[in-house]
């Protein structure tokens, strides 16, 4: 090869590389494949009603499939109609209070109040709620209601998007997955989960979410189902659910962390299963508000309502 072009193409992977390692701390969700599980899991419990309407509310060409459009949030968040929503995806709480405190943390930078994850739910659960009575009293576009309150009921589950001011809920701590530059933000939104779907489930994300239902119908979660959905007041659980994640974030997601420090097997062996099941509390939770805001269950709590749809 030419001289030149072998220097032009050294320095265009210099830069390709670059780029990507500039880019790739910006991403912050709960990764595609974290959102794509809680919208799935949730689509399969949600009663015949709340089902028909989630199908009405989507385009067409999706054929009623809810995951397709959960990572929409993410994707339109830098947009300069859709900037308002760009504090919705998370919480900054005090540093290590390891607390989340509704009123003293639910702002944006600014100090506009319910401008975070918590608020959103509150928000795009009560629009969701007029549903019912028609389109005359339908003030907000409800398609854009349902995406927004199935993608935050991901991102509030994530514990590291309830985590402290400083380090912007991890992401300026920097460490290594395994052998690549991470950091502990991105550790929880996705590197956990790709691990697992190489080394667990042999590539394959539904097998990821088979594991996920099979432990609710008989195995480690099945007597826990019921608190999971225990909620009083749909529009102050979100508080509850706020309140675990820090908790989790600062028990299982900071602790013992340095910067600078590797994560490898053993983060991973003992972190899967609390990012397994915040995925599967948040499908379980969405489709608890669904079927109560859309289905025939009541906006009030039954006691003895059935989680599991008969089969
Ligand atoms: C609630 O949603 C409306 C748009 O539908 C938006 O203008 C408002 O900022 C949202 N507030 C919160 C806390 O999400
Ligand atoms: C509601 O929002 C969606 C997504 O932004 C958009 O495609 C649709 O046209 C909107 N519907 C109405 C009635 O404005
Ligand atoms: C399901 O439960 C089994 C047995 O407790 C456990 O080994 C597995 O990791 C669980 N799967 C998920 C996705 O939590
Ligand atoms: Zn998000």
């Amino acid at each position: 090869m030419d001289m030149m072009v072998l220097r032009l193409s050294r320095l265009f992977l210099v830069l390709a590389v670059g780029f990507v390692i500039v880019l790739a701390p910006l991403a912050q969700a709960w990764s595609k494949e974290g959102h794509i599980m809680t919208c799935r899991i949730a689509q399969s419990l949600l009663d015949p009603a709340a089902s028909e309407v989630v199908h009405n509310l989507l385009p067409e060409y999706v054929d009623g499939d809810l995951s397709t459009f959960c990572t929409w949030p993410d994707e339109i968040r830098h947009r300069h109609e859709y900037r308002w929503t760009s504090p919705l995806h998370y919480i900054n709480t005090p540093d290590d209070a390891c607390t989340f405190d509704y009123f003293r943390d639910c702002h944006d930078q600014h100090g506009v109040e319910n401008m975070c994850v918590a608020g959103a739910i509150q928000n795009f659960t009560s629009q969701l709620m007029h549903y019912k009575d028609g389109s005359s009293d339908r003030s907000h576009n409800m398609t854009e209601a349902l995406l927004f309150l199935s993608h935050f009921m991901g991102d509030i589950h994530q514990p590291m998007h309830v985590g402290f001011t400083s380090d912007e809920g991890g992401n300026t701590i920097e460490v290594r997955w395994f052998r690549r530059m991470s950091n502990l933000h991105h550790v929880w939104d996705r590197d956990i989960i790709l691990t697992s779907e190489k080394e667990i489930y042999d590539q394959n994300m539904d097998f990821f979410q088979e594991d996920i239902q099979n432990n609710f119908t008989d195995g480690a979660w099945s007597d826990e189902l019921s608190s999971w959905i225990d909620c009083d007041d749909l529009l102050t659980c979100s508080t509850k659910w706020a309140e675990e994640s820090i908790n989790l974030a600062c028990k299982w997601g900071y602790e013992g962390i340095t910067p600078g420090d590797t994560l490898a097997d053993e983060y991973f062996k003992s972190r899967f299963p609390i990012v397994a099941q915040r995925i599967a509390q948040g499908g379980v939770r969405l489709s608890m508000i669904l079927n109560r805001v859309f289905g025939h269950q009541p906006c009030q709590p039954n006691h003895h309502q059935e989680i599991l749809p008969a089969t």
